[in-house]
């Protein structure tokens, strides 16, 4: 059992910290707002993250889990001391290290162990461990070594937990054999396959992972478009290119574009990272570009299908989050889309299972929030599904037919296979797909 602190509890500090105190060790998070420490010494999540709850009670209960917003309190006699702050995005794309450089302060200024081994888990830039040693080193008045650690995390959203105990691989960075020793022993329970590398190799995997990830959302949402001028269908091709093992069945889903705290912050400062050794990324600048018009889509099938245009028509949002299973709204595809309806003066009435307060902080005034699906649906003149929330995809197409004006569906997540689809009376348009339209009616443009 090892002493570890935990600064920041954000998604990534949190999870993290939990996780290791339901493995055994004895973890203090530190976080400065003090309203969410005093929270989670209650055993509440500020954030939505399935199993987490019960984790943080179990564990408080036990007397692993500790918060506290007092660095020294925290840092006191810790052998292993994670970063897990945030590194926003700048203007320019580069990742923002201000709160990576203040827990430095931090450390420097209360760090007690000899050899504490300070570990980065925040997605920062290649080179930022190195600077962080440097930056501690330099603030430090006394005569105490400490090692630095790049430790990335990899865990989705909204199975954050599960990914902790069941991750593919635990990468870790390290100058000192020693250090490198101390983090895989305190993550051998977890019994997750361990990567050893050099400091640089364990940053850059980070960003090259979500850009490789990127980059396949990306590559079957052209593949999709395509497949929609010709009649293809996406879902039957990337279930056939998925059965080669070296493509892998993952990542093939096409839809209206990734979002979330990672994938979009993460490519634009590994495109800043290559130009700063004068390399221009071409690849993931496409990556980047190809999402943000996948994001447009749902909006210009609107615009061919909705006669009249969308002025004054009642329109229903199903889903806001990035994702399902979170209520995270950064970079969600429901943010662009909101604002452009709102833009053309439609009425929206949204509906979200868990994000509606975070998304009402994001989404224009004008937005009506109802609690349910089939509220959202009353008399709508067109369906725009955002999510992929299970409670959609198990939505009897009936739902449509009964409760919309005219039940136009534009799915962005392609919920329902296309047979179901058939046997239903609604008009269906989804990606990379054929549409569905109602029998007797053409399938002309609007306009
Ligand atoms: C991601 C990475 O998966 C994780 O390893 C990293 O540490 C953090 O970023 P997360 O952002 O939680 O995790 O979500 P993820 O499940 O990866 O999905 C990201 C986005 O891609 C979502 O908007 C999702 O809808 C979209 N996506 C995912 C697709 O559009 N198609 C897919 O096939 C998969």
């Amino acid at each position: 059992m090892k002493k570890i602190a935990i600064v920041g509890t954000g998604y990534v500090g949190l999870v993290t910290g939990v996780a290791l105190s339901d493995i055994g060790h004895d973890v203090t998070c530190v976080d400065i707002d003090e309203t969410k420490v005093a929270k989670m010494n209650q055993g509440k999540s500020p954030i939505y993250e399935p199993g987490l709850s019960e984790l943080m009670t179990k564990n408080i209960e036990k007397g692993n889990l500790h918060f506290t917003t007092d660095h020294s309190i925290a840092f006191q006699n810790a052998a292993a001391i994670y970063i897990a702050v945030g590194t926003p995005e700048r203007a320019d794309g580069s990742a923002n290290l201000d709160f990576v450089q203040q827990v430095a302060r931090d450390i420097a200024a209360n760090v007690s162990n000899q050899g504490a081994v300070v570990v980065t888990k925040s997605t920062v830039p290649v080179g930022t461990n190195k600077l962080v040693k440097h930056w501690i080193t330099e603030a430090l008045d006394r005569d105490i070594t400490i090692e630095v650690v790049s430790n990335p995390e990899f865990l989705r959203e909204g199975s954050a937990v599960y990914d902790t105990y069941n991750g593919d691989r635990i990468v870790i960075g390290a100058e000192s054999e020693e250090a490198a020793e101390l983090i895989e022993a305190i993550n051998k329970p977890f019994g997750v396959p361990v990567f050893r590398t050099d400091i640089e190799s364990a940053e850059m995997i980070k960003y090259a992972s979500n850009a490789f990830l990127a980059a396949k959302i990306s590559f079957i949402n052209e593949i999709g478009t395509i497949c929609g001028k010709l009649g293809a269908n996406i879902e039957d091709v990337a279930a056939g290119m998925g059965m080669d093992k070296r493509i892998g069945d993952k990542f093939l889903n096409a839809g209206i574009g990734y979002g979330g705290s990672c994938f979009p912050k993460d490519t634009k400062a590994l495109i800043q990272i290559a130009g700063g050794v004068n390399h221009k990324f071409d690849l993931l600048e496409s990556v980047i570009n190809v999402n943000n018009k996948q994001q447009q889509l749902p909006l210009d099938i609107a615009h061919m299908v909705v006669r009249g245009g969308l002025e004054g028509k009642k329109v229903a949002m199903l889903g806001l989050a990035f994702k399902p299973n979170t209520d995270d709204m950064r970079e969600s595809a429901s943010i662009v889309l909101a604002h452009k309806l709102a833009d053309l003066g439609a009425n929206i009435t949204a509906f979200d299972p868990i994000a509606m307060d975070n998304a009402k902080r994001l989404l224009p005034e004008s937005v009506h929030y109802v609690a349910s699906t089939e509220e959202a649906l009353q008399d709508a003149d067109v369906a725009f599904i955002v999510t992929e929330w299970d409670e959609f995809k198990d939505l009897p197409l009936t739902v449509f037919e009964q409760k919309m004006k005219q039940p136009i569906v534009i799915d962005g997540r392609n919920c329902y296979p296309l047979s179901y689809v058939e046997t239903a009376n609604i008009d269906y348009y989804s990606i990379g797909r054929p549409s569905v339209i109602r029998a007797g009616k053409s399938n002309q443009p609007a306009n």
